[in-house]
């Protein structure tokens, strides 16, 4: 296991929570699939699903912006393209065969994303709770 869920992940918004738990379960997977060298088709399932449901979450939070007097949002999408770079990178690379650079990359990819919803995510929460 790469990453197990906390506590203090949580915002206490239960559709975002709900998110970040399924994509640090996904993160999880894939950091399984890869290091037991199961079959390379389950990793590219687990990342293309990874990709999908990144995206479906940026676009929630995205979403929720534009309710909000919330002012980073250009700042904040940056972040969230930054990660979509990285999962495509991890899934480019599964498809190269390359078996040592996706552990670290998904470590990477895994603190990258609890430091963002400890820090950026965060401070939606102020706005959220200002409608
Ligand atoms: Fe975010
Ligand atoms: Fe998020």
């Amino acid at each position: 296991m790469i990453q197990k869920w906390k506590k203090e992940f949580e915002l206490g918004h239960p559709t975002i929570d709900v998110h970040h738990r399924y994509l640090v379960l996904l993160m999880n997977i894939l950091y399984e699939s890869i290091k037991s060298d199961s079959a390379r088709s389950q990793s590219i399932d687990v990342v293309q699903e990874l990709k999908e449901y990144a995206q479906y979450h940026f676009n929630a939070e995205e979403q929720l912006f534009e309710h909000t007097d919330y002012p980073y949002v250009e700042h904040h999408k940056n972040f969230h393209k930054e990660f979509c770079l990285t999962i495509q990178r991890i899934s480019e690379l599964i498809d190269e065969h390359n078996s040592s650079a996706p552990i670290e990359l998904i470590e990477f990819l895994n603190s990258w994303f609890i430091n963002h919803i400890l820090t950026v995510d965060m401070g939606i929460l102020p706005y959220l709770n200002h409608q």
